[in-house]
């Protein structure tokens, strides 16, 4: 079997594997074709992947050689457009949004596996790029607030006198939001964070972080961990918990989220209006609408002296390590679908293989992206 790793548009630094995880898989009988110049912003060269055992060649003969095409932004159209009858494509498609994307490939007869859809179960954490992506996002935040936020993050001691330390507040503490509080105690902030799953306060508490808690959080099991809607009474209560600490706040990381939905609203006008001129918000749900109302996507906006960021890319700021992980992730998964002689088994018994697939046999087969269409 042959995988072929396309090049990523240009303002998209990784690539979807370094030649480490090209190297392995061809460990794994596997022949690898590479886009020429794929994992140049990511500071890997062609040489490089030739040494890892890939051939390197242009895009339109990686993909009309390849039995498997894999990249990570979704394809473009002339990409869509070279895709070949039965083909299979790894990639991160955001289904749930790009719908007339998902029809083309169904009615072009590709197998498409979404990589943002992984179920996030145990055995497919290894697999789920979503959190390795929240995890550099996560950790970017916090410094990119340290970068832009007129203070220090520590406390200092000092001849001139004593420095107070930042006040962060931190909206979900999901993996990029657990990974915000770690990064951010490390720099020496006092850390706030609200969340509508009780279940985390443990892990936010274990870190270091100040758990706030609002009464009356509706907390669904069956969501297998996920948060839920929360009624209009909660909305107005954590509303106000969220104002008295947010004006408190030299910095506020957004990253509350729902999967598949618009990113809940947490931070209104009046409280960015409210808060103290130089403070930042780093809003990284941006790209679902992000938690603060004036957050624009892929934006910085000055209001009354507060920088709100939007930057939903936070990943291609630090492509090698996040191309290092996500390369890391597509093996675990294409594991599942190779057998120990290299060729393509696709085993639709698997609960991850199946609940990964968009596309195939010419259908929508995923049933939240169906019942979207
Ligand atoms: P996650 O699903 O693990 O965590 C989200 C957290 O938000 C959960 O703990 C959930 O309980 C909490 N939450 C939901 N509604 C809430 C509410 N009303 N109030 C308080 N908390 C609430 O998600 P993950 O993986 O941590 O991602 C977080 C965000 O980061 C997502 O919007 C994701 O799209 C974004 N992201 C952004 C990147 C960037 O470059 N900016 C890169 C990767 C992810």
């Amino acid at each position: 079997m042959t995988i072929g790793i396309l090049k990523e548009i240009s303002d998209e630094n990784r690539v979807a594997m370094l030649p480490e995880s090209v190297s392995a898989l061809v460990k794994m009988n596997v022949t690898m074709l590479v886009e020429t110049g794929a994992g140049l912003a990511a500071f890997a060269n062609d040489a490089e992947y030739e040494k890892a055992g890939a051939k390197v060649a242009k895009k339109a003969d990686v993909i009309a050689q390849s039995d498997v095409v894999i990249k990570i932004q979704p394809p473009t159209t002339e990409e869509t457009a070279m895709l070949k009858d039965g083909q299979v494509l790894l990639s991160v498609l955001n289904p749930y949004f790009n719908t007339a994307l998902v029809k083309e490939l169904a009615a072009k007869n590709i197998t498409a596996f979404s990589m943002d859809v992984v179920p996030r179960t145990t055995r497919a954490q290894a697999m789920d790029i979503l959190s390795s992506m929240a995890t550099v996002a996560g950790y970017k935040a916090v410094l990119t607030a340290a970068n832009t936020l007129p203070k220090f993050f520590p406390m200092f001691m000092t001849a001139a006198g004593t420095i107070k330390p930042a006040n962060m507040l931190i909206l979900g503490a999901g993996v990029a939001g657990l990974q915000a509080i770690a990064t951010s105690r490390k720099l020496g902030a006092v850390v706030y964070v609200f969340d509508v799953r009780a279940a985390v306060k443990e892990e936010v508490v274990g870190l270091g972080g100040k758990f706030v808690e609002v009464e009356g959080a509706t907390d669904d099991k069956a969501a297998g961990g996920y948060a839920v809607e929360q009624t209009e009474e909660f909305k107005l209560r954590q509303a106000k918990a969220i104002h008295d600490q947010a004006v408190k706040s030299d910095v506020v990381i957004c990253t509350a989220q729902i999967p598949g939905k618009k990113a809940p609203v947490l931070l209104k006008k009046e409280t960015v209006e409210a808060m103290v001129p130089g403070s930042v918000i780093i809003d990284i749900a941006a790209s679902t609408g992000g938690n603060c109302e004036l957050t624009k996507n892929n934006e910085t906006i000055v209001h009354n002296g507060v920088k709100i960021i939007g930057n939903s890319q936070l990943p291609t700021d630090m492509p090698t390590d996040a191309s290092r992980m996500f390369g890391k992730n597509l093996i675990n998964f294409l594991k599942l679908i190779i057998t120990k002689e290299g060729a393509l088994n696709l085993n639709w018994e698997d609960d991850i293989v199946k609940g990964t697939a968009v596309t195939h046999g010419k259908e929508i087969v995923h049933e939240r992206v169906k019942s979207l269409i």
